[in-house]
Parts: structure tokens; C-alpha cells; sequence
């Protein structure tokens, strides 16, 4: 097999590869990440490059304009090197910075405050010197001190730690410092320290999403998050969404393993940004708390994700066990435990149990509806008495994919939007303040009721033909609104919205309100029973509560109802890492919730075919609308 050298501009980064090799997997192997929504299929035209120099062969271009052909364009995931190459990756096909959410925004009284009690901690104890007549055993010795200092009663040490013991203990004249991991269902003494002034310690809070990742450094003393950062999940360069990463993991040579490396790549970056910026050795990390959708957790673990997408969709785990940093692959302290908070089903994950345990759904009289709308919608309704949980395949286009305009809430995307109805003009905001690229979840929301409100699109999504304005035109897709032109843009294309986009969004939103209706319809209640409804994530933060009602995403409920919580998985995560309490409450709270799979029966499919309209065909649903 031929191999060639790849050079990537303006980088200049190079690889090796071979002939089979696609210049996405090229990108991805010199560190560069390439736009890759659609996972290599050749179907979302978001990976050009530019090759500048050498022979290659490309499968697909439809998705590329005659001028972009012209350019020299190709789509890297179609094309394989025939000779060395030189391409150049444009900026507008890299995966940027991400606006990740890092804030700690809190829901005031619904989330629980509990008592610092973390999974791993210090403890100075002092044993009683052993003697003629009483002649227990180091280890022993040890354990009563132990237990007599925390009542912990279930206690275990590795034969690795026994054999430092006995020399630490009689050279620190039976003063020490000893470490324990609580590893569910015992406790572990980790390490003995010589005397009492041990070093400080730290755990980690991680929230594994398909797009995001975020990693809080927590002070396991004071409870205290000293630092955060986020990033994207790098496993983004196969696919947009879960389907598209369990196809790769699945169906590719080596993919498995590529996904597990992206995902251990993202997050090991991270957490040495945040130790080597906050001056922590990470051997001092000595614990880890990770929420995720239930494929993000088997990837990073290393579990096939094959059954999660085919019928009868299980997991091949719900409650993982804790697990060493060093087996997983996490560079913090080796011995460190990492732990998985226990998710309810495939497509119902740790994430959904870290955001209900935050809001404490199972502990309030209210019923109450929570909504993690991402690459996929999940919910969960109840209260202290009932708590039901469903994910509807919403799609990624509130994340902006499969929308030609859409993109994530990065720098440029138009966040909100305003149609005047009188002249169809737009005015905007964009993330960052910069020139518009292109228009995230929260600005998709609003353009469709603008222009809804404004007449240009009917119920069903489709372009009144009665309309005469310059911003209304018929392009590639059919008919479409530009929002903003490229003379105006920060990319040099028109930003518009077609009839197709339209339709696809109405789509996603029709999953998620039938999602809720379903949910109501199997408790046989009606919808104006739900008292609160806490929405979470990214998407959430900028939305206009008023426009995802009247486009019929949300229910019709008094806009006081309603409260954004953030990046509730993180903060679940922290919650769990700094308590026993709470992580023994998270598995109970996992295996509470009654999951429904909506592709059993008719009633989901009833109810989103009712809400494939703006905002329903029942207008008694949103009476404020009427
Ligand atoms: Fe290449 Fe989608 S077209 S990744």
C-alpha cells in the first residue's frame, strides 16, 4: 500500500498516511479538526479544503458550488491522496472555539445543597502503638483507627499500599495522614501519608456531551470549584450526532478506538490546561465524576455501543462501576477512581439523572418537567411519587445540523432575532458581537416565529406566495428568507433560511412537544398540570421562552413556570463527587424513573404528526396563542 506525505495549511502540520486514508481521518490525525457533521458520508458538505498541490482522487461534490470546484474545493472526507499533498483547511471548516457553557448558575431553591462528604478525602489519625500484649496486625491497627475516627465500617486496602504501611507508620510514631476512596460499596485506603500536613487534593466534575465537554477542578476539602474549562468533544470530526458515532465505532476499521482516543484526547488536554494553569500536580487529582449520554459514557469506557441503536435498543450498561483513572485512560493520579453516574436507558443517560438529581425532581410535590434539548431531546417528568423519562430523536438542528444556515453557539452565530413585520428587515445579535456566520439553535427559534408572525411562512412552514420582497427569493432549496446578506456577513455567503430548513425545524420541535404530550398522555394528564418546567444546556440559555412557545416547542405554561438551570450534568457530577449522600441518591434516582420508549405503540406518532404544524393543530393547547 502506497503512503504520501499530507502538509495542511496554514498549519503546517504534516502526516504520513496511506492511500486508503481520507483527508477528514488526515485532518484528525495532525490535529485539526475538520467540520464533520455527517460523519464522512459526503452528505453535509461542511468538510472543504482546498488542495493547493498533488494528485488526488475525490468520490462525491455535489454539495460544492462550480466556483468552489474552480477554487480547487473538495470534500476532505470524499478524497484520497495519489500523490504527497499540500491542503489548505479554511477556517470556516475548522470546529472553533465552542461557547461552552462554564457558568455556575444555579436554580435558587431547587438545587440541594448537601454537606461537603466528597469520595475521596484525607484523615489524620493516630494509632495506639502496638505491644507485647497487644500485637494487632499493622493493617488492622490501621482500619480500627480508621473507623473509630468516620464510623466507616466497610474498609479495604490494596496489597500495593499494605506493604508501605508498616515502615510510614512506625517512622511517623503512628501519626499519619491516611487517604480513602469510597468505592461503592467500600471504602478504600488509598494512601498513608507521613504526619499531618498532607498535601491538598482535588477531584474532577466532567460532563461528557456529544458536542461538549466541560471539566470542573474541585477542591474535595472546601467543596470549592477552583477552575473550569470546556471544549469541544473531538470525537465531533466522525459525526454530528450518537447515531453517526456508533455507525463509525461500529462499522469503520479502528473505530472504536478512534472515538475512545478522541474523547480521551479532548478531555486529557483539558485537564492539563487546568492543572498546569492553577499550578496542581495531577497526581493530586485524585478522583473523577463523569456525566454523559449513555454513548458517550460506553465510548469512553470502552464499551461497543452496538445494541444502543438497533431493536430492542439496551445498552450493554446502565450503572458502571467505578473504574482506575489508569485503566481508563484518564491522566490524573493512577490510582484514582473515575465514576460514571448511572444513566436510565440508551437513549436516556447520566446526563438526564445528574440534571434531575440537581433540580431534585424526586424530592418536590410539584410536577415538574426537566428538558435537556441537544443533539437529542431528553426529558424526564414527576415529582416526589411518579418520575417518567423519554428521549425523542428531536435531530441536531436546534444544534444548527442538517440546517445549511445552522451552526453551534459559537462566535458570529446569530443568537437572537428579530423579523420586522412591516418590512420583513432583521435586526440581530450575534455570540461574541461579531459578524454573522450563520444562526444557532436560539436565533432559529426566533426567525421561524418572526416569520410566522410576519406572514412569510404559513402554519405547516410553507412560503405564502402572495409575498413580493427582496429578502424572499427561490434558491437552491426552493423558496427561502435571507436574513442576512453576504455583503453584510462575516463569511462573504447570504445567511438564509429555506423552506427545507423550515420543515426540518418544525420537525425537531414536533418530536420534542409530542415527547411531553406522550409522557402526559400515559399518566392520563393534562398539560396544564406541570407546575414548573426547568429547561437545561446550551441551547436553553438564549432562548426566547415566548417565541418556543408560539412556534409550538414548548408548552403554553405562564413564562414564571419556567427556569434555565445551565449545564446541569457538571453540576450533578460535582454534587455526586462531593457526597456520598448524593451518589447513593443518583443510582436510586436512575432506577426510579420509569423510561418510555416512544417507538412502542401509536401515541408519539399521533402526537407529533398533530404538532408538525405552527404552533399545533389543536390550538386549544396554546390558548395564549388563540
Ligand atoms: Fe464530509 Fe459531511 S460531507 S463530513
Amino acid at each position: 500500500m502506497q503512503k504520501f506525505n499530507i502538509s495542511f495549511l496554514p498549519d503546517k502540520k504534516k502526516v504520513f498516511i496511506t492511500e486508503e486514508v481520507n483527508l477528514l481521518q488526515a485532518a484528525a490525525e495532525a490535529g485539526i479538526l475538520v467540520k464533520g457533521s455527517c460523519g464522512g458520508d459526503g452528505t453535509c458538505g461542511r468538510c472543504k479544503v482546498i488542495i493547493k498541490e498533488g494528485n488526488y482522487t475525490t468520490k462525491q461534490t455535489g454539495k460544492l458550488t462550480k466556483e468552489q470546484l474552480a477554487g480547487g474545493y473538495v470534500l476532505a472526507c470524499q478524497t484520497t491522496a495519489e500523490s504527497d499533498l499540500v491542503v489548505e483547511v479554511p477556517e470556516a471548516s475548522r470546529l472553533s472555539e465552542h461557547q461552552v457553557l462554564l457558568e455556575e448558575e444555579t436554580v435558587g431553591e431547587a438545587v440541594s445543597q448537601t454537606s461537603v462528604d466528597p469520595l475521596f478525602k484525607k484523615i489524620k489519625v493516630e494509632l495506639p502503638e502496638p505491644s507485647l500484649t497487644d500485637s494487632m496486625d499493622d493493617i488492622e491497627r490501621l482500619k480500627m483507627a480508621v473507623r473509630k475516627e468516620t464510623g466507616i465500617e466497610n474498609l479495604r486496602v490494596s496489597l500495593n499500599t499494605v506493604s508501605n504501611i508498616p515502615g510510614i507508620l512506625r517512622k511517623e510514631k503512628w501519626k499519619v495522614t491516611v487517604s480513602l476512596a469510597d468505592v461503592l460499596g467500600y471504602t478504600e485506603i488509598a494512601a498513608v501519608e507521613s504526619g499531618w500536613d498532607y498535601q491538598k487534593y482535588y477531584g474532577l466534575a466532567i460532563d461528557i456531551g456529544t458536542t461538549t465537554i466541560v471539566v470542573n477542578l474541585v477542591d474535595l476539602e472546601s467543596g470549592q470549584t477552583i477552575a473550569q474549562k470546556g471544549s469541544y468533544n473531538q470525537q465531533a470530526v466522525y459525526g454530528d450526532d450518537i447515531i453517526s458515532r456508533i455507525v463509525h465505532a461500529t462499522e469503520e476499521k479502528n473505530g472504536m478506538e478512534d472515538l475512545r482516543n478522541a474523547v480521551l484526547k479532548s478531555l486529557n488536554e483539558l485537564i492539563s490546561q487546568l492543572a498546569s494553569e492553577n499550578h496542581i500536580d495531577i497526581n493530586v487529582i485524585n478522583y473523577a465524576v463523569c456525566a454523559g449520554n449513555t454513548t458517550m459514557v460506553h465510548l469512553f469506557l470502552g464499551i461497543d455501543p452496538k445494541y444502543i441503536r438497533l431493536e430492542p435498543y439496551t445498552p450493554a450498561i446502565n450503572i458502571p462501576e467505578p473504574i482506575r483513572a489508569e485503566e481508563v485512560g484518564l491522566q490524573i493520579c493512577k490510582t484514582a477512581w473515575v465514576y460514571c453516574i448511572p444513566g436510565i436507558a440508551s437513549y436516556v443517560g447520566g446526563d438526564i439523572t445528574s440534571g434531575a438529581q440537581v433540580i431534585g425532581i424526586d424530592k418536590t410535590e410539584k410536577v415538574t418537567l426537566f428538558i435537556d434539548v441537544g443533539t437529542n431531546g431528553e426529558m424526564v417528568l414527576g415529582n416526589q411519587d411518579w418520575l417518567m423519562a423519554c428521549a425523542c430523536s428531536a435531530g441536531p438542528a436546534f444544534e444548527g445540523g442538517g440546517i445549511k444556515c445552522g451552526m453551534r453557539a459559537m462566535r458570529g452565530a446569530i443568537e437572537r432575532l428579530d423579523v420586522i413585520s412591516d418590512t420583513l428587515d432583521v435586526e440581530y445579535s450575534t455570540v461574541g458581537g461579531a459578524k454573522p456566520v450563520g444562526v444557532c439553535g436560539s436565533g432559529l427559534i426566533d426567525c421561524i416565529a418572526g416569520m410566522h408572525k410576519a406572514g412569510i411562512i404559513d402554519r405547516t412552514g410553507q412560503f405564502s406566495s402572495n409575498l413580493t420582497n427582496q429578502r424572499i427569493r427561490n434558491g437552491d432549496d426552493g423558496p427561502e428568507y435571507v436574513i442576512v446578506s453576504k455583503e453584510n456577513s462575516g463569511n462573504g455567503q447570504d445567511i438564509a433560511l429555506s423552506e427545507v430548513d423550515i420543515k426540518n425545524l418544525i420537525r425537531s420541535k414536533g418530536a420534542v412537544f409530542a415527547g411531553i404530550r406522550t409522557m402526559l398522555r400515559k399518566m392520563d394528564l393534562p398539560i396544564e398540570i406541570i407546575e414548573e418546567i426547568i429547561i437545561a444546556g446550551g441551547f436553553g440559555r438564549h432562548i426566547s421562552i415566548k417565541d418556543a412557545i408560539s412556534i409550538g416547542l414548548l408548552p403554553d405554561a405562564e413564562f414564571e413556570k419556567y427556569k434555565y438551570i445551565g449545564n446541569s450534568s457538571v453540576k450533578g457530577a460535582k454534587m455526586v463527587l462531593l457526597s456520598k449522600t448524593a451518589r447513593d441518591e443518583a443510582v436510586q434516582l436512575a432506577t426510579k424513573m420509569t423510561y418510555l420508549e416512544l417507538s412502542i405503540g401509536n401515541d408519539f406518532m399521533d402526537e407529533y404528526v398533530s404538532a408538525l404544524f405552527i404552533p399545533h393543530t389543536d390550538m386549544t393547547l396554546f390558548p395564549s396563542l388563540s
